[in-house]
C-alpha cells in the first residue's frame, strides 16, 4: 500500500516580535486580559516588503533540506493560505519559482485555518492515486496585513509565520499519513471572514472608509463552534482507525486560543503532556499553526517512529479537519 509519509519539516517565523505590552498602546486592552482570555503573550510581525510567498520558500526549503531532496525532484506543492501575495495567480506558483521547483504543478487553498490540514489531505490523495510522489504542503499567512489593528476584539489573536512538511510515497512499513478527514459549513460565513476587496465588496472610498478589507469575527460564536468540530473531527480520526485518546502521542491542533485547545483536549480526553502548545509565542497564524508547531516539535525530537500524531483544525468558511499519522 502507498503511503505518504513526512521526510522533512521546516518553519520560517519573522524577526519581528509585537508584546501584549506593545498592543496596549495601540488599543484599550491589557496584558492581563489577553494571556488569561487566550493563553497569547506575543506574536511575530512580518518585516516591510516580506510577503507570504517569502515567509513559505524559507519554511519549503527548510523541509526540503531536512529531507535531502532538491526542488526539481518535486511533483506538486499546496499552500493553505488566505492573505496570499495577490489575489491570483496562487501563491504556490510564486513559491514555486522561488525554490525552482520546475517539474512540479502548484496551487493555493483557501479554507482559512483548515488550510494546511486541507492541503495536507489533497496531498495525500495525490500520493496514494499514484500520480506523484513528492509533495510540499505548506501552510503560510501575513495576517498582520489584514487585521484591524484598532479593533480590540481580533487584533491581538493574531500573528504571520510560515511551516511546511514534505510528503513522499512509501511503500515501506505503515508509516505515514493513516487518514485525512474535511468538513466545511458556509452557513456560518459570516462569523469570520474578510468582507473586501473581492469582486462582491469592492475598493471604493466607501467600502474603505468601512475598513471592508479586515477580518471581522463574532469571537464568542467562532469559539463555541471552535471546540464542538474539533472535537468532533478529532474523534472521527481515531474512531476511523481504530484508535484511542490513549493512543496519541501529540495532539498538535490549530493554535487559535489557549482555551479552544483546552477544552477540546479535555473533551477528547488527552492530558496535557498529549497537547502541544505554542499560542502564547506566536498566536494564531491561520494556515501556518499546524506546520510551524510540527516543525518545533520534530526539532526537539518530540517526533518518533511509530508514534501517533493527531491534527485538527478549524476555521473561517466554517472549515474542519483533522488528520491521523503514524511517525
Ligand atoms: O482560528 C479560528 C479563529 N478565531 C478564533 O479562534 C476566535 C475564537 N474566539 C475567541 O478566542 C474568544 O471569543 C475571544 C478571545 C476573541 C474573546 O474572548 P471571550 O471570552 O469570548 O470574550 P467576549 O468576546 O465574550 O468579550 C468579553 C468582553 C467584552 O466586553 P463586555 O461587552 O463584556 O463589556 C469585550 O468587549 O471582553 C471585551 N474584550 C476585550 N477587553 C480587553 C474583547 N476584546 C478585548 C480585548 N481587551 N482585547
Amino acid at each position: 500500500m502507498i503511503r505518504a509519509r513526512i521526510t522533512g519539516t521546516g518553519s520560517y517565523m519573522p524577526e519581528q516580535i509585537r508584546t501584549n505590552f506593545d498592543i496596549e498602546k495601540m488599543v484599550d486592552t491589557t496584558n492581563d486580559w489577553i494571556v488569561a482570555r487566550t493563553g497569547i503573550e506575543e506574536r511575530r510581525i512580518a518585516a516591510e516588503g516580506e510577503y507570504t510567498s517569502d515567509m513559505a520558500t524559507r519554511a519549503a526549503e527548510r523541509a526540503l533540506e531536512m529531507a535531502g531532496v532538491s526542488a526539481s525532484e518535486i511533483d506538486l506543492i499546496v499552500l493553505g493560505t488566505i492573505t496570499g501575495d495577490y489575489p491570483w495567480p496562487a501563491t504556490a506558483c510564486i513559491v514555486q519559482q522561488n525554490l525552482g521547483a520546475n517539474n512540479a504543478y502548484a496551487y493555493d487553498i483557501s479554507a482559512a485555518c483548515t488550510g494546511f490540514v486541507y492541503a495536507l489531505g489533497c496531498a495525500n490523495d495525490f500520493i496514494q492515486s499514484g500520480r506523484g510522489k513528492k509533495v510540499l504542503v505548506i501552510g503560510a499567512e501575513t495576517l498582520s496585513r489584514i487585521i484591524d489593528w484598532t479593533d480590540r476584539n481580533t487584533c491581538v489573536l493574531f500573528g504571520d509565520g510560515a511551516g511546511a512538511v514534505l510528503l513522499e510515497a512509501s511503500e515501506d512499513g505503515d508509516a505515514g499519513l493513516l487518514s485525512s478527514h474535511m468538513h466545511s459549513d458556509g452557513s456560518y460565513f459570516d462569523l469570520l471572514y474578510q468582507p473586501g476587496f473581492g469582486t462582491r465588496i469592492m475598493l471604493s472610498a466607501e467600502n474603505y472608509d468601512n475598513r471592508s478589507n479586515y477580518l471581522k469575527m463574532q469571537g464568542n460564536e467562532v469559539f463555541k463552534v471552535a471546540v464542538r468540530s474539533l472535537t468532533s473531527v478529532s474523534l472521527e480520526a481515531l474512531e476511523a482507525n481504530g484508535l484511542s485518546a490513549s493512543d496519541v502521542s501529540l495532539f498538535i491542533p490549530h493554535q487559535a486560543n489557549k482555551r479552544i485547545l483546552e477544552a477540546t483536549a479535555k473533551r477528547i480526553k488527552l492530558n496535557d503532556d498529549q497537547v502541544y502548545i505554542n499560542v502564547h509565542k506566536y498566536g494564531n497564524t491561520s494556515g501556518a499553526t499546524i506546520p510551524v508547531a510540527m516543525d518545533e516539535a520534530n526539532r526537539a525530537g518530540m517526533l518518533n517512529a511509530g508514534d501517533i500524531i493527531l491534527l485538527s483544525a478549524f476555521g473561517g468558511g466554517f472549515t474542519w479537519g483533522s488528520a491521523l499519522i503514524r511517525w
